[in-house]
């Protein structure tokens, strides 16, 4: 039996990272590499996803990077199947491409609205949906990052609030649906996570930023290594009977606004 807290606690795993290039999904696939994980990445930018598995491999893990956009199923799969030839079946999935700015419903066409629930959303079915072929079963993890949006609405945020429920919904109804051929489906919810892309859009001035945290309970932002611990642990045979579950990661986010301004009002 693996745990989460042996430092190879993946040793000999295949992990398929979908918008593994950067921030938080870069950070988990590092994690899961010092671990001992074999992984494989896909983004849009074939130099940036390259540029990321070499941080892998000049490490001394072991990595390919390819070019694939998540709302192309046929790229998605190819991208699997190679990953499953060049490394061995898929233990373990992190569904993580996203996009996101902050526009308010009017100023937001319905291609851009569209945009971000293809991405997210339809993105996410497309790399589960396309890797139950090349998953090792049973024992298989799927992991959607999915946002504290997905739960409580947010100004400007209407199509990432739509996408990440839809995310939610959908680990639901897998977890039901695949759970008796032993694929585990999960998600985890983080909070606003500092030095990420995610951030720098919607938080973009110090002042913003002071805001974010004084709204949190705890009170900061969370680190990337914050979420791929939560990962690590959804990964591996200490979760073995969690499926179905979003892990918020979260200072509290989901609770609501925990500032000294929103207990004025009471
Ligand atoms: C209004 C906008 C816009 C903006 C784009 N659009 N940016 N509308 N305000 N700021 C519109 C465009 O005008 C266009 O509509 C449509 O969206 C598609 O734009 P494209 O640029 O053609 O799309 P694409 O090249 O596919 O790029 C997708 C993207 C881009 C989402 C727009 O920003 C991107 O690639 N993002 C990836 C990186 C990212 O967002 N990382 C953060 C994830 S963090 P029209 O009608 O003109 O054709 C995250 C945080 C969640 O998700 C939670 C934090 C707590
Ligand atoms: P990020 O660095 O911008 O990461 C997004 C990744 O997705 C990049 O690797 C990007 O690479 C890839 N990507 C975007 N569109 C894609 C597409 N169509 N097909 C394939 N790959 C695509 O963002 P982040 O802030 O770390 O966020 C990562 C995840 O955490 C997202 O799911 C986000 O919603 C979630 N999240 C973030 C925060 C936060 O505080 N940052 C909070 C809650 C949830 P390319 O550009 O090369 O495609």
């Amino acid at each position: 039996m693996s745990s989460a807290f042996r430092p190879d606690a993946l040793a000999g795993k295949t992990v398929f990272v979908a918008g593994g290039s950067s921030g938080i999904n870069l950070g988990i696939a590092q994690s899961f590499a010092r671990a001992g994980a074999r992984l494989a990445l896909i983004s849009r930018d074939p130099e940036r996803v390259a540029a990321a598995a070499a941080t892998i491999t000049g490490a001394g893990g072991t990595a390919i990077g390819m070019a694939a956009d998540v709302r192309d199923y046929a790229a998605v799969e190819a991208a699997l199947k190679q990953a499953r030839d060049t490394l061995g079946p898929i233990d373990i999935v992190i569904s993580g491409a996203a996009g996101n700015f902050l526009a308010p419903v009017v100023g937001m066409s319905a291609n851009g609205f569209k945009t971000v629930v293809d991405i997210d959303l339809i993105g996410t079915f497309n790399v589960f949906r396309a890797s139950f072929d090349y998953l090792n079963k049973p024992g298989a993890s799927l992991i959607a990052i999915t946002a504290p949006q997905g739960v409580n609405a947010m100004m400007f945020q209407a199509h990432a609030c739509a996408a990440k429920a839809g995310i939610n919904m959908l680990v639901k109804c897998l977890a039901m649906e695949w759970g008796p051929a032993g694929v585990r489906v999960n998600g985890i919810s983080p909070g606003p996570i500092a030095d990420t892309e995610g951030m720098a859009r919607l938080a973009p001035t110090p002042e913003m930023e002071a805001r974010y945290k004084g709204r949190l309970p705890l009170r900061d932002y969370g680190s990337k290594q914050d979420i791929a611990d939560a990962a690590l642990y959804l990964s591996c045979d200490n979760a073995r009977y969690v499926t179905g579950t979003i892990l918020d990661c979260d200072g509290g986010s989901k609770l609501g606004d925990a500032s000294a301004d929103a207990l004025k009002t009471h």
